[in-house]
């Protein structure tokens, strides 16, 4: 697998949620939604009743971003919905890898995300049952931030800590990420680029992902 890039919809029109999704179909491997719920982060946007609907309205696959309390219970239902990835934050799960089976059972990719604060050792022995590792390179909860560089050592340390492992788990990072930070997360070993802002405030959606993407793929040629 290449350079993925995921655009993720939280700082466009919400209003118009299947069009904005088409603005880059055709670019995007995936389609970030953020779902947030108030309480695992001071933000709410939309649940899975809207995606449900969305998803026939578009053909990018669906990669769901739950940052959401009590996802043993919730995330299943995103990967029976159809959503291709569905990832939960380690902190708010009370099974972690019982989320990431029954993910994977429901027909899902399963990834797990770990906050700024939040280390790779709390989700290294999940590796044999998710597909990927979502570092975030902000604090979970609005689009617009800046980029944390602090969290570049972390994206090393999760690619050594996949490399040395017989799995193939994927790398995504989200937060900040656009023209001046993607080659920085490329290179520490990140594989799959969420990008909200850049994406959605650029004058065409679809130039940007493709941009971005060759600027990662630039960046990770050794
Ligand atoms: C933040 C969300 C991100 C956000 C990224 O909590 O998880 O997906 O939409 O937006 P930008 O790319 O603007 O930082
Ligand atoms: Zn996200």
């Amino acid at each position: 697998m290449g350079m993925q890039i995921s655009p993720s919809v939280l700082n466009s029109d919400l209003s118009n949620l299947a069009a904005e999704v088409r603005r880059v179909q055709g670019a995007a491997d995936w389609i970030h939604l953020d779902v947030m719920d108030n309480h695992f982060v001071p933000n709410l946007t939309f649940g899975l009743p809207v995606i449900e609907s969305l998803l026939k309205h578009i053909d990018v696959p669906a990669d769901c971003h739950l940052m959401i309390a009590d996802p043993d219970r919730w995330a299943p239902g995103f990967a029976e919905a159809g959503a291709g990835s569905v990832t939960f934050h380690v902190e708010a799960a009370n099974k972690p890898r019982m989320v990431a089976k029954d993910i994977r059972a429901a027909g899902a990719r399963a990834g797990v995300a770990v906050k700024p604060g939040t280390s790779i050792a709390q989700v290294s022995d999940l590796l044999p049952v998710i597909d990927m590792i979502l570092v975030m390179t902000v604090e979970p909860g609005f689009g617009g931030q800046s980029f944390m560089a602090e969290m570049l050592p972390k994206i090393r340390e999760a690619r050594r800590l996949v490399d040395g492992s017989d799995v193939d788990v994927w790398i995504q990072v989200d937060g900040g990420i656009g023209p001046d930070t993607i080659e920085q997360c490329a290179a520490a070993g990140a594989d799959v680029f969420v990008a909200g802002s850049a994406v959605y405030r650029a004058a065409d959606p679809a130039v940007m992902v493709e941009q971005l993407r060759a600027s990662a793929e630039n960046a990770a040629r050794p």
